[in-house]
């Protein structure tokens, strides 16, 4: 199964993607804003997060789409949907992209699939997402897709690269929120 858009294919991981992930998850641009990802970053930690999220993805258990650019045939980020239960029909979503890809809307085009993925496929109800109260680009990116800012939590995540404790922003995206933004999006882009 992949998801495809006008600019990206959106796929499980291949063993082969680790040159790509490391060139850009080892940037502490991106790993700084994030829980799970640690500095240095090289081939072990990204053939370890390949196999895991194979695995995962095997089991149905979360899904970890590679975001693969395909003028240049690259991976040029993650866009993950975890932690799913059924029984809940919720899931927490996560995503980074290479630096050198950033601001030309490719995580915008990805979550579109993605969001379509999760609450049509999936038919889940809900999507959880967390982001670093000081992480603009993530905070600008989940208002844009039609997330609510819920509340606040206090010193509550440790980035992994830096050591550093924040304070987070808790969102979450209905399937109701997601139909109105999508239409807002989908008006926008044409
Ligand atoms: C967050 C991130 C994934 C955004 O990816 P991207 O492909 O550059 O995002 P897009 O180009 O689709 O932009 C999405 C929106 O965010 C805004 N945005 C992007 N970067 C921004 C920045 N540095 N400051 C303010 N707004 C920004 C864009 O303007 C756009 O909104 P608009 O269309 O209304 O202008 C990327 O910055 C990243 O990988 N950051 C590091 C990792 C990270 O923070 N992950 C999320 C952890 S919660």
């Amino acid at each position: 199964m992949e998801l495809e858009t006008q600019r990206l294919i959106l796929r499980k991981g291949k063993r082969g993607d680790w040159k790509d992930i490391v060139e850009g998850a080892s940037d502490l641009n991106v790993s700084k804003n994030m829980t799970t990802v640690p500095h240095p970053y090289g081939k072990s930690d990204a053939e370890w997060f390949i196999n895991d999220s194979i695995k995962k993805w095997n089991q149905k258990k979360g899904y970890s789409f590679f975001i693969e650019l395909k003028s240049e045939k690259k991976v040029i980020g993650v866009m993950t949907i975890g932690g799913i239960s059924e029984t809940n029909g919720t899931a927490t979503t996560g995503s980074w992209v290479n630096k050198k890809y950033w601001k030309k809307g490719y995580i915008t085009e990805a979550k579109i699939a993605v969001n379509d993925f999760a609450f049509n496929m999936l038919k889940l109800r809900r999507l959880n997402s967390t982001v670093f109260t000081e992480n603009k680009a993530s905070n600008a990116t989940q208002s844009k897709m039609g997330y609510k800012m819920e509340g606040m939590s206090r010193k509550a995540q440790r980035s992994k690269s830096t050591g550093k404790i924040h304070d987070i922003n808790i969102y979450g995206l209905l399937k109701e929120d997601w139909k109105k933004a999508r239409k807002n999006l989908v008006r926008k882009s044409k």
